[in-house]
């Protein structure tokens, strides 16, 4: 029988104000976007996508990240916008914080030291809103989300429907690790 697996990824998983905020953007770009909305519940911001994983090697793959240096850091989410290749409407921001670039930099440096294989497309941060949209352009500007970071989490797609994804484990961004 084939070894359990699991399709996994490295994220920032918005606190529940973001989350919410988050949601009503989306309730005003429906009408303009089309599509589907994603499930307010799995919102969040990819830092490394690991893909289709055996469950045995989780343990190695928590181990990998447990060190990773990052302090917490703000998020200003201040822009709407669309990928026609992928047809995503997406949230992302204006100013990318150094302490975003840093940590996701060296989660996946130590990703590639463990030799786990994740998707090596460059780091661009954004968060899905929806996906199949077909937007009236140019998108509405809309009220900036203050997005007070301060972990990563370890995320499992559960398939189906959403909510899809369940945070595994998560590590907090700590301050006092950030020179290390
Ligand atoms: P997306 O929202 O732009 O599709 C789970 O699929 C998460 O991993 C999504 O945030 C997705 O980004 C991201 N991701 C990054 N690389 C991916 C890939 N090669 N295949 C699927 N999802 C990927």
């Amino acid at each position: 029988m084939a070894a359990p697996h699991a399709r996994l990824f490295f994220a920032l998983w918005p606190d529940r104000a973001t989350r919410r905020s988050l949601a009503q953007w989306q309730q005003v770009l429906q009408p303009t976007c089309g599509g589907r909305s994603m499930h307010i519940d799995d919102v969040h911001l990819t830092l490394a996508f690991l893909g289709d994983m055996p469950l045995e090697l989780l343990d190695s793959i928590t181990r990998a990240v447990a060190d990773v240096n990052g302090s917490p850091f703000n998020l200003r989410v201040d822009q709407v916008q669309y990928w026609r290749h992928n047809k995503i409407v997406w949230a992302g921001a204006e100013e990318i914080p150094p302490a975003l670039e840093s940590m996701a930099g060296d989660l996946r440096d130590r990703l590639t030291q463990a030799s786990i294989p994740f998707d090596p497309k460059p780091f661009v941060p954004h968060i899905t809103l929806f996906r199949n949209a077909r937007p009236t352009l140019p998108l509405p500007a809309l009220p900036a989300i203050e997005w007070a970071v301060d972990a990563f989490v370890l995320v499992r797609s559960t398939g189906g429907a959403g909510p899809r994804y369940r945070v595994e484990a998560s590590w907090p961004l700590d301050a006092s690790r950030a020179s290390d």
